[in-house]
């Protein structure tokens, strides 16, 4: 049977398959936080034309007037002949890419460049093969031994040597011809930098020969249709080898995709990309490479390698010139990644003498910590709540999502990305209307809603805004305007929050304490993450994410990895520095400390910490 997807495509589904299943299976991005087990509520879509009954699963979840709307949980509809959907609309840019857009390089060593070469033409007397020819004059005009090559680009010698009356211009590196091209094609040199994140993916196109980021794209990382975090990922591709492709092919379709909107947004043609580099945390380069997973979620937590690596673009099926080389920047542990040696060239003030940390945050949070004398790193698993996910009313940071939020005597003020009606509340909203909340005492320090003893005491537009449900007390942000939903922040809301929060917390003091320091002999903290950049410091500290240190030592530099990965693409001597770290950084698992354990039980308290 058919269906439409608005705006313009058609899709098939099978009678035995769910609305969800034949969404994924036609790559269509639906939030699928539980996996379609029925548990998240978060699948939800609008249907027109042919509308089925609300099934046990949508009551649950939706109220009247989404249920009469046309919303459905998408994993509980049995597709019909007829059905209309109109799924969520996914903001392309995200705010923090455009902070990447113009960065500009320090140095410009890409490790790729293009030679000019004019060839004798062949005679009886000087009958050499045409790639001979090729490689002979380019090793007269280079002085380097540059004579590797695929068959794929000897191959093509005879037609491009003669295309241009025998000039060309051939891409190499210190060891190999990458490819070449008839004419002089010197004016044109780019690369690709991509970050993958666990929830979002982004590709940055980058000019090699100007050293400057020409545009950003980003988007869902389409694996979020098997499972929302690492765990559940590892788990989906532990399943079957199957399963692992199916997860492989999601995070490299995501990236061509990126690569041809860029296509389409520059005119640059992919085949003139001819070096990536790659940042992502253990589990998504794992998935993207294809190594198996299955051992990093049991004890003692195993990668396959983290060590860097590097392939040539077609080995990894990726939409830019096939001889593009790409590197991976290495692992530091099994659940601390290439991203964060990425942070760490992206934000290279973490490496200034004196005690620095760096904190990834992100559904798995990754720590940085440089001292005088060592430099160390570990992971803590938040869960999704920083991302928006796993929160009652969560969702990405674009448009229509609260960001901030002030409490007054008048009741809610919120600021809402794109200045609409509110849709949800993204990471940065929920932080700071947690720590409004309990500044004006609508939580206590242990995170509940409504304590008696305090509610009376509260002004009257906040007090009518608390209300109870069967599942516990929530606080009203937005009441509900289009489909009548009200905009909460509930207890289990603010419980997944202080789960999160207190493993950072723990994080933190765990890792500084096995350096043998004092949170309070922290030089900086150094914020890094898609969110991070919108955090207030006194929001933060007020709520305990980090122990009590000077506001002023608190910094957020962004997407760092991305930086970083764009710095390994413009400069060779960035990558050769990544390795350089990979071997010195010290990895810790938090697993099974003690120490952590007695930390995270302390640190659940929203309140400032010692
Ligand atoms: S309720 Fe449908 S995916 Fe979770």
């Amino acid at each position: 049977m058919e269906i439409k997807v608005l705006p313009d495509l058609t899709i098939t589904a099978d009678s035995d398959e769910t609305l969800m299943d034949a969404l994924v299976r036609h790559r269509l991005s639906v939030q699928n936080v539980c996996n379609g087990k029925g548990t998240c509520g978060k699948c939800k879509v609008r249907i027109s034309g042919r509308v089925p009954q609300p099934t046990e699963r949508d009551r649950k979840h939706l109220n009247e007037t989404e249920l009469a709307a046309g919303i459905r949980l998408a994993c509980a509809v049995i597709p019909e002949n007829g059905m209309i959907i109109e799924l969520d609309v996914v903001d392309k840019l995200d705010r923090k890419e455009a902070a990447l857009l113009g960065m500009k390089a320090a140095t410009l060593d890409p490790g790729v460049k293009k030679v000019f070469l004019t060839l004798s033409k062949p005679t009886l007397a000087d009958e050499r093969g045409d790639w001979d020819r090729t490689v002979d004059e380019l090793i007269n005009v280079t002085g380097k031994n540059i004579v590797a090559s695929s068959l794929n680009v000897i191959g093509k010698a005879p037609e491009v040597i003669r295309a241009d009356n025998y000039t060309l211009t051939a891409t190499v590196t210190d060891r190999e011809i990458l490819d070449i091209e008839a004419g002089d094609t010197r004016s044109t040199l780019f690369g690709a930098a991509v970050d993958i994140g666990t929830t979002s993916v982004a590709v940055a196109l980058v000019d090699l020969l100007q050293g400057t980021v020409l545009k950003v794209v980003s988007t869902e990382n389409e694996q979020t249709a098997y499972g929302a975090d690492v765990i559940s990922r590892i788990s989906f591709a532990s399943e079957s080898r199957q399963n692992a492709v199916l997860l492989q092919n999601a995070i490299r379709r995501t990236i061509n995709r990126l690569l041809n909107e860029l296509n389409l947004k520059t005119n640059v043609n992919l085949k003139d990309i001819i070096k990536m580099t790659i940042v992502g945390n253990t589990t998504m380069h794992h998935l993207f490479t294809g190594l198996d997973v299955s051992h990093l979620a049991v004890a003692p937590f195993v990668s396959v390698c983290n060590r860097p690596l590097q392939f040539s673009a077609h080995e990894l099926s990726l939409d830019v010139n096939p001889q593009a080389k790409v590197f991976l920047l290495p692992n530091i542990g099994s659940f601390v990644g290439g991203d964060t040696l990425g942070a760490v060239l992206g934000a290279p003030e973490v490496l200034e003498p004196g005690n620095h940390l760096l904190i990834d945050l992100g559904t798995n949070c990754e720590l940085f910590l440089k001292t005088n004398d060592t430099m160390v790193a570990c992971s803590t698993a938040a869960g999704p709540a920083f991302e928006g996910a796993g929160i009652t009313n969560g969702m990405r940071a674009r448009k229509g999502a609260i960001e901030s939020i002030t409490l007054s005597e008048q009741g809610v003020s919120c600021r809402v990305i794109g200045g609409q009606t509110p849709i949800g509340i993204c990471g940065s909203g929920l932080i700071e209307g947690i720590d409004e909340m309990r500044r004006t005492g609508v939580i206590n320090a242990q995170g509940r809603i409504g304590d008696p003893e305090a509610i009376s005491n509260l002004p009257i537009e906040l007090q009518r805004r608390i209300r109870g449900t069967e599942k516990g007390n929530e606080f009203v942000l937005a009441y509900g305007l289009d489909q009548g939903r009200d905009i909460t922040i509930t207890q289990k809301d603010i419980a997944a929050f202080q789960y999160a929060k207190g493993a950072v917390c723990a994080g933190i003091k765990t890792l500084v304490e096995m350096a043998g320091l004092a949170v309070s002999d922290l030089d900086s903290v150094i914020l890094a993450g898609t969110f991070a950049t919108y955090l207030k410091a006194e929001n933060i500290l007020n709520i305990g994410l980090v122990p009590n240190i000077p506001p002023e030592r608190i910094k957020a530099v962004g997407n760092a990895a991305h930086m970083g990965a764009i710095r390994a693409l413009l400069d060779d001597r960035e990558l050769a520095f990544a390795e350089e770290l990979y071997r010195k950084i010290r990895h810790i698992e938090l697993g099974g400390s003690v120490t952590f354990s007695d930390y995270f039980t302390d640190s659940m308290y929203l309140e400032r910490l010692d």
